[in-house]
């Protein structure tokens, strides 16, 4: 299935960013984004094969249906619902949220997608009731992790379900350097915590993971980090970036293809009640 690209986001305009933002700064997140969502399919849609895998293990983690009504939260692009539209038909069009109109307006217009620009934790305050969740490489923007859960709670179905989809802090692996692997480990969220967040909101927590074995051109890889592909490469100092580059060109040298491991850990919690 294809469709055309180019969509202008319904809903009401960016709320203030307030407390609600992970290790990296709110206005840091925001030009990130709004400077990377004319790339950002280009860079993170690394392969089919990637992308496949990681949504054939969402949608058998969510347990998608048909007649589910599907939020993604910190959808951007809209690149992970339509993957999924792709995999289940679904009934009711998938509402795809996100602070960012840059990132949102790449959702192409006939895909049956509502984009709404929102934050996450104030959408969910008075979003309408679903019965899946998805936020995937997103929850690590979000300070207050436990009122966006709790909200999430009070709005899903019983026996629905969310599931957290993040690189996994504690197994970074990316060709870089020291002071953004660092940033890495220090900014994405733990999945223990979040299992104890879910757990406390009253969720049934369960957690998997899925490592993909990266095959990516060095040039390729390199220029993605100039380009700061990343947040945690958003938020280092330019000196620290072009330092940093230096090594990472000084230490690929003669090298065409860069080969590493991405470790996504899946954390769902299922609303028993
Ligand atoms: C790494 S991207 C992931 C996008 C998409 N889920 C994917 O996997 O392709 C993180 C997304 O979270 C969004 N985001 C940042 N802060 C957010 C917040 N506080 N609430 C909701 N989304 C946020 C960004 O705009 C961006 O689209």
């Amino acid at each position: 299935m294809s469709y055309q690209s180019g969509r202008t986001p319904k809903g009401p305009e960016p709320p203030r960013r307030s407390s609600t933002s992970g290790g990296v700064d709110p206005a840091t997140i925001k030009k990130h984004y709004e400077d990377l969502a004319d790339s950002y399919d280009e860079f993170l849609y690394w392969s089919p094969d990637f992308v496949g895998k990681m949504a054939d293990k969402i949608v058998d983690m969510l347990d998608l249906q048909p007649d589910d009504t599907l939020v993604d939260i910190g959808g951007g692009t809209g690149m992970y619902s339509l993957a999924l539209l792709e995999r289940v038909e679904l009934t009711n069009p998938v509402t795809v949220v996100d602070p960012f109109p840059e990132m949102l307006a790449r959702i192409p217009e006939d895909a049956p997608i509502v984009p709404v620009a929102a934050e996450a934790v104030e959408f969910s305050a008075g979003a309408p009731g679903c019965s899946k969740v998805l936020m995937k490489e997103a929850i690590h923007h979000v300070g207050n992790k436990s009122e966006l859960i709790g909200n999430l709670y009070d709005r899903l179905d019983p026996g629905g379900r969310v599931l957290l989809v993040h690189v996994d802090p504690h197994q970074v692996q990316y060709p870089l350097f020291d002071a953004a692997l660092d940033n890495a480990r220090n900014s994405f969220a733990d999945p223990d915590e979040l299992i104890r967040i879910l757990d406390s909101a009253g969720f049934e927590p369960r957690r998997d993971e899925l490592a993909y074995h990266h095959e990516v051109p060095t040039g390729h890889y390199h220029r993605m980090v100039e380009r700061r592909y990343m947040s945690i490469l958003t938020s280092l100092p330019e000196e620290q970036l072009t330092a940093g580059l230096d090594e990472m060109r000084a230490r690929d040298q003669g090298t065409d293809t860069l080969r590493f491991t991405e470790t996504f850990s899946y954390v769902l919690g299922t609303k028993t009640r």
